[in-house]
């Protein structure tokens, strides 16, 4: 299925690794041209790879939370690309910590987590919405979480966070409809990235020694409890998501939540 992509411009923002890492390289595959932020000094070597596979790439290291940083950023994407068609937003921490219950954390656990995963989204839709509305066209995905969907007690600043932000995906997809940018929120279920291994570690640090269980079955015996297809979902059926939502296939969706989750959790 040919997504309409080539020659396109797709910010990445958290490409360096993981999910974001994918939906730059499924960009790439599409024919679009990628720009890939991040905090990680990781992102250049990111970019360089996926311009030796033929695609016009550029790394950029920033982090989120910081607006001018993400401004100047943006600026350099528009100097370097002169254009900008789709923001991916797939930067993301967790606590580090298991938050169940939510006392087992302290408020200070609180402030780091809402900066990167939902005021950071804010900053890069600053930076990046004037350009597009000026255009009249583009669009924008937020990797957001299931968590932020079912009061997920594992990290309670991250669900909350994540809820935050498929909350403002709708009001930034309404804001923005009339200029004929669509935004959407993405929710990937269970994928194994360091992100997702962190969680268990955060989970096995407070357990027992005879409660231990090593990342493998403690996340299999999640999934065959919790996700009907009773699978892992790969950073590549993430990103299969992220450019559909790019593309004119899916010119009439904006203000979506849509789960890659293997069913985990089903809305009407
Ligand atoms: N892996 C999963 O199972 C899963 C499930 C649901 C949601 N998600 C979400 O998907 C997104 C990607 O997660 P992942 O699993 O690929 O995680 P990851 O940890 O592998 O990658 C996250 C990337 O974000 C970057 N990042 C972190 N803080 C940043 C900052 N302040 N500024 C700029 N970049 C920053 C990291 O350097 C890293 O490259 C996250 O928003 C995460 O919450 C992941």
């Amino acid at each position: 299925m040919d997504l309409g992509l080539t020659g396109q411009v797709a910010v990445v923002v958290g490409g360096a690794r993981g999910l974001g890492h994918a939906i730059a390289t499924a960009f790439a595959a599409e024919g679009a041209h990628v720009a890939l932020l991040d905090v990680s000094a990781d992102v250049s070597a990111a970019a360089e790879q996926l311009a030796r596979d033929g695609a016009t790439a550029a790394g950029h290291v920033v982090d989120v939370t910081d607006y001018a940083a993400v401004r100047a950023a943006a600026d350099a994407v528009q100097a370097r690309f002169g254009r900008v068609d789709h923001v991916a937003f797939a930067a993301g921490i967790g606590s580090g910590k298991f938050g169940f219950p939510f006392w087992q954390l302290d408020p200070a656990d609180w402030p780091r987590v809402l900066a990167v995963n939902l005021v950071g989204a804010v900053n890069v839709a600053h930076a990046f919405a004037p350009a597009m509305a000026e255009a009249r066209s583009g669009t924008m995905v937020f990797l957001a979480s299931v968590a932020g969907q079912i009061g997920s007690q594992t990290d309670p600043p991250y669900s909350a966070s994540k809820a935050g932000l498929i909350n403002f995906a709708q009001c930034a997809a309404k804001d923005l409809a009339p200029f004929g940018v669509r935004v959407n929120a993405l929710n990937p279920g269970m994928v194994k990235t360091p992100l997702n291994r962190s969680v268990w570690q955060a989970w096995a640090d407070r357990q027992p020694p005879e409660a231990r269980q090593d990342y493998e079955s403690w996340t299999a015996e999640k999934i065959a409890k919790l996700v009907p297809l009773n699978r892992w979902q790969t950073p590549e059926d993430v990103a299969a998501m992220a450019v559909f939502l790019a593309s004119t296939r899916a010119a009439n969706v904006t203000g979506q939540t849509i789960n890659v989750d293997g069913g985990y959790v089903m809305h009407w």
